[in-house]
């Protein structure tokens, strides 16, 4: 099992849901980078279950730093931290340990892990293992933005509902703005009335004990043209491995994505154009990204997230330890909505892998002032 990722910054993470505690052990941060535990608990804030629209068990989240940090900045040896686990309920799980929940993890984690595996809570297979994630790439969003690169994802549609609001490409202080209020937005839309329709529609699901869906849109600004490789390490690749690591993620498209295959070369192109002594695109269908390389217009992917799996509908399954088939009416406590959660883990896988992405082109120093090459 590969629980580490990353080249120059590398992320490793362990725990599970029910475990003590999870945490992660985070390389590759520069010596004297801010690691401002006020920001990085903001971002645990907003991955954090709260109110009807999210899992019953609410966890504080506290982020303890036990290596890598002094006096507010990184050393640059290895940040380590750990996250308590203080509200598990795990006698939930018990009762139905043998009925192997649909879409979930239960079967492959056994199938995998040969019955060894923690099976409370998911285990190691828990969204709740996102937490860490969302801790340390707050570390990395903080890198970025004192570089000004800004990462911000908005809900795109849930449970079919669109988010009727548009980004202002047009108007790069626009698009900050936006991306800023979306930043700290405990639900994240553009459009209030949409947002509103969609938490509704959550609710519903849950009431009807379901669950629902949704689509998640980042918009990165500022990264500069020529960060990322050809091939096998190209941005595509590298955020992809990342977003498909969230818990729930079954796509990821950049740019029009899909839609491009529709199109005609003539309008799925971005034509270049000057704009002062910069060269820009007049579109971008191709999500900031070309040849596996930036372009330096906005890097803007997708996430297709699915609905929670753990449903209290009654489900047909097997009886693992009886080996026949079997009704499931779960307990326990769940998610009746992933998506407006895993925002603040998209967020901060983003800025892991661009963070990573930087430190490769431009070497550990990439946040400092002319580190950049420009063209
Ligand atoms: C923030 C977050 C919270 C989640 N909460 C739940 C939950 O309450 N119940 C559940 O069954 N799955 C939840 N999941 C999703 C499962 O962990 C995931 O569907 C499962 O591990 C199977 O993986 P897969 O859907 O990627 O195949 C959550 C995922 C995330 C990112």
């Amino acid at each position: 099992m590969s629980d580490t990722i990353g080249g120059a910054v590398r992320l490793t993470i362990f725990g599970e849901s029910h475990g003590p505690a999870i945490g992660a052990v985070l390389e590759g941060i520069t010596p004297g980078t801010p690691v401002d535990e006020t920001a990085v608990a903001a971002a645990m804030e907003r991955r954090r279950a709260k109110g009807a629209l999210s899992t019953a068990r609410h966890e504080a989240d506290r982020v303890r730093f036990v290596s890598g940090v002094y006096r507010g900045r990184a050393t640059g040896t290895a940040i380590a931290f750990f996250i308590e686990n203080t509200n598990a309920k795990s006698s939930d799980y018990d009762k139905t340990a043998a009925l192997l929940r649909p879409g979930h993890a239960d079967y492959t984690a056994l199938a995998r892990y040969e019955g060894f595996a923690d099976p409370h809570g998911g285990g190691h297979f828990s969204g709740r293992l996102t937490a860490p994630l969302v801790a340390a790439g707050a570390i990395c969003d903080a890198m970025l933005a004192g570089a000004g690169i800004t990462v911000a994802t908005r809900l795109a549609r849930c449970a079919g509902i669109p988010d009727a609001g548009t980004f202002d490409f047009e108007d790069p202080a626009a698009l900050r703005g936006q991306l800023a209020a979306l930043k700290t937005a405990p639900f994240p839309v553009l459009d209030g009335a949409g947002g509103r329709a969609m938490a509704e529609a959550i609710a519903a699901a849950a009431a009807e004990g379901d669950s629902v869906g949704g689509i998640l849109e980042t918009v990165v600004l500022g990264m500069p043209a020529g960060v990322g490789e050809p091939f096998f390490d190209s941005v595509e690749s590298v955020l992809s491995h990342l977003l498909f690591s969230i818990p729930g993620v079954k796509g990821v498209e950049f740019g029009d994505g899909f839609a491009l295959a529709g199109m005609k070369g003539s309008a799925a192109n971005d034509s270049f154009r000057m704009a002062g002594d910069r060269v820009v695109t007049a579109t971008n269908r191709n999500g900031g990204i070309n040849g596996g390389i930036t372009n330096g217009m906005p890097i803007v992917f997708r996430t297709a997230v699915k609905p929670t799996p753990s449903i209290y509908k009654q489900q047909d399954t097997v009886d693992i330890a009886a080996r026949r088939n079997a009704a499931l009416a779960i307990h326990g406590r769940h998610d009746p909505c992933i998506a407006h959660r895993a925002r603040a883990v998209q967020d901060a896988l983003t800025a892991l892998a661009l963070a990573d992405l930087m430190a490769q082109r431009y070497g550990p120093r990439w946040t400092e002032a002319n580190a950049w090459n420009s063209v």
